[in-house]
Formats: structure tokens, C-alpha cells, sequence
């Protein structure tokens, strides 16, 4: 590999259009090459606007390109697995939105492709690239390794959404073509009415099970205790094990304007508070609050550093280098699995209690 990654990019949509493709265009050793978008009209104005040079109509064509190492995807949730799956067969390092997969069939036969031709894949989880969340990261296990502040007994994330787009002002190219149907894919044991509230909590929730299995180190050493929904499907709580720690995931909305995340992680003597910034919004970190108990209390008001930005420009760099070094990434598709496979326990857990399944 020379010392640019020569990159490609599949979708031409929201996120492709306001966040990844100005994000990689702005890395230096990122050659931005070609674009892949089945509504035509729509990618050739991208490809005019950005000045990239090459333009495919099939993600399947720009598969074959042999000047292409990597790519980038985002299109709909159960596609673009499919997509990610195509690429890796044709040996190209993939960076792909969350979700990975909506089925643990789906995500091991992405995986199984990766693995086949070494081709590595890295999904876009950027809560994890947030440098104030890797502040929290670091804390978190310095006071696990030094005890100063006793045993975790609670992990908290509220996730109540809100707006997140935040008047983000990168213009965008619009266009009147339909796209094609996605495919329909889901675990076997869904019933089909169930599909679209599944995938609702899916999409959204599986971000903050990432954040909190990398909180707390778990790994795959995650179980799902408890589901308390609202008839939507949607809206409630969840209580996980999470390498041994009680945690809880709080899912729903409101009528707030604003991002309405935080999470918490309680010690013994004291806590650790992270609140995510809202999503789109740029150049702004995770903020921290930590509590130390005790003799002396006190509050800490920790600054990420580096200071000042962003966590989706943070992914594109982080998949870049990562290509170029070799070394392993933050969020890889394989870490991703657990994801997956802890999305389908919450439902299969929530429908059994309700008795449906
Ligand atoms: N990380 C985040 O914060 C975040 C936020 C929003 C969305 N997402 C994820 O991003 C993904 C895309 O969301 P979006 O809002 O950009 O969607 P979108 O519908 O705006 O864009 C998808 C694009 O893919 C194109 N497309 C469809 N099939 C294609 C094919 N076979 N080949 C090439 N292009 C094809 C469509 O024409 C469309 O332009 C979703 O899966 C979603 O989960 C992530």
C-alpha cells in the first residue's frame, strides 16, 4: 500500500453528503477517487461538486475498481450490510455506518467475507472517537486499577434523543429519483410486526450498548437481565450485566429540542458523569463531571484533550491511519458482533415476556 489510502464512497445520501464524504475529502492521506450511488442524477452532481474523479452507478462496479483500497458506506439500515459484505469479498477494506447488521445471520456472513479475504471492516460507532468519552474511558479503568474510589455498582446511560442535526450548514445535493426497495432481513424468530419497532430501537440504541460495553470493558462478556417497554417497543428501560457491573440503558423521547444523553457510571465513593454533546453539532466533546466522596469531596471538571472536536472527523482519520499502520481498530465489525447479538437478546427477551414468542 503507498503512503495515501485511495478511497471510494458508497451512498450518497444525508450522512454520506453533510458528515463523510467532506470529513475523508479533508483527511491528507485520503485519496478521495470515486463515488458509487444508484440514483444517478443525484451522484453525478456529488461527484461534479467535490470534483471526484470517478463515478459508479452499482457499488458492484466500484468493487471491481483495482485502484481502490478502501471504502466508505451509508445507506439503508439493512442494506448497507449488504454492501459492506460485497466490498470485503472484492478485498476492500470497509468503513460502514452503524448498524452492521440487523440479524447475527447477517452480521456472520459480513464477517465471514472479511475474514476470507483479510479485508478489514470498521463501523462508524463516533461515540467511541469522542475525546471527551475517551477521557471517561481512561478514568473509568485508572480508578478500577488504582480502587481509589471503591467498585463500580451502577452504569446509567439516559438516552432520551432529541434534535440532532443541528443546523449542520454543509450544503447538500438533492434530487426526485426514488431509490430502490432495501431488502428485507431480520432474525428468523421476529415476528414481521415487530420488524419495524425492533429496528427503531436497533438503529438507535445499539450506540449506546457500544458506548457502555467500552466503558466497561465487557467485550462480549455481556448479558441481558431485564426489558421493561411501552407498547411502542421503544420506550423504557433495559438492565444488562456488563462484565459484571449492573448497567442500564434508558431509551425514549420528548418533546426537547435538544440532545438529551448522559451517562453515569457510580462508584462506591463517587461517580464519573459524561454528557454527549448533540450529534452533528462540530467541534464539541463529551463534558465530564467526576465525584470523589470522602474526607475531602470534591468535584472534577476534567478537558478533553485534544480540545475542541469532532467526533465523526475523528472515525474518518482513525479508519484512515488505521489503514495505513495495520494496527487494529477502536470499533472493528468483529467487536461490532456482540452489538448485534446483545440487540436481538433485548427483543427476544422483551417479545418472550409479552408472550409472543
Ligand atoms: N452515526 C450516526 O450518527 C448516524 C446518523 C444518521 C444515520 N446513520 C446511519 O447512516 C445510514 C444512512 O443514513 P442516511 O440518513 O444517510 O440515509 P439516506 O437515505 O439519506 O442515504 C442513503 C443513500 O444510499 C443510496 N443507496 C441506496 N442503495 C444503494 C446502492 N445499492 N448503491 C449505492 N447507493 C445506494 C440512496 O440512494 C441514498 O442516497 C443509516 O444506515 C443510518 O443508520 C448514522
Amino acid at each position: 500500500m503507498t503512503e495515501r489510502v485511495r478511497f471510494g464512497y458508497v451512498g450518497c445520501g444525508f450522512m454520506a453528503q453533510k458528515v463523510h464524504i467532506p470529513n475523508f475529502r479533508s483527511i491528507s492521506e485520503c485519496e478521495f477517487l470515486a463515488i458509487a450511488e444508484v440514483r444517478e442524477r443525484l451522484g453525478r452532481k456529488v461527484q461534479a461538486k467535490y470534483g471526484i474523479p470517478r463515478f459508479y452507478g452499482s457499488h458492484l462496479e466500484l468493487a471491481d475498481d483495482p485502484d481502490i483500497d478502501a471504502v466508505g458506506v451509508s445507506a439503508p439500515f439493512a442494506l448497507q450490510g449488504e454492501i459492506a459484505r460485497d466490498l470485503l469479498s472484492a478485498g476492500k477494506h470497509v468503513f460502514m455506518e452503524k448498524p452492521m447488521a440487523v440479524s447475527i445471520e447477517q452480521a456472520e456472513r459480513i464477517l465471514a467475507a472479511s475474514k476470507a479475504k483479510r479485508s478489514r471492516l470498521m463501523v462508524a460507532y463516533m461515540k467511541r472517537y469522542d475525546a471527551g468519552n475517551e477521557l471517561v474511558k481512561n478514568l473509568i479503568s485508572n480508578y478500577r486499577k488504582n480502587s481509589e474510589l471503591g467498585r463500580i455498582i451502577l452504569a446509567r446511560n439516559h438516552g432520551f434523543c432529541g434534535e440532532w442535526v443541528c443546523n449542520i450548514d454543509t450544503p447538500m445535493e438533492v434530487t426526485d429519483e426514488k431509490p430502490p426497495e432495501p431488502p428485507i432481513v431480520k432474525p428468523k424468530w421476529l415476528p414481521n410486526e415487530y420488524l419495524s419497532s425492533y429496528i427503531g430501537y436497533l438503529q438507535q440504541y445499539t450506540h449506546n450498548v457500544n458506548l457502555l460495553r467500552w466503558f466497561l470493558d465487557a467485550g462480549d462478556r455481556v448479558a441481558v437481565k431485564y426489558v421493561d417497554f411501552d407498547e411502542d417497543g421503544m420506550t423504557g428501560i433495559v438492565i444488562f450485566d456488563m462484565n459484571g457491573v449492573r448497567a442500564t440503558i434508558e431509551s425514549g423521547q420528548i418533546s426537547h429540542y435538544r440532545w438529551d444523553e448522559v451517562t453515569e457510571v457510580y462508584f462506591q465513593h463517587g461517580w464519573i458523569k459524561a454528557w454527549a454533546p448533540p450529534l452533528l453539532l462540530k467541534n464539541v466533546p463529551a463534558e465530564l463531571e467526576v465525584y470523589k466522596a470522602g474526607g475531602v469531596q470534591e468535584f472534577i471538571r476534567p478537558i478533553p484533550k485534544p480540545m475542541w472536536t469532532w467526533s465523526y472527523k475523528r472515525e474518518a482519520e482513525h479508519f484512515i491511519h488505521c489503514i495505513l499502520s495495520g494496527k487494529p481498530f477502536c470499533s472493528s465489525g468483529e467487536d461490532t458482533l456482540t452489538d448485534v447479538r446483545v440487540l436481538e437478546d433485548v427483543y427476544r427477551l422483551y417479545l418472550k415476556d409479552k408472550g409472543i414468542l
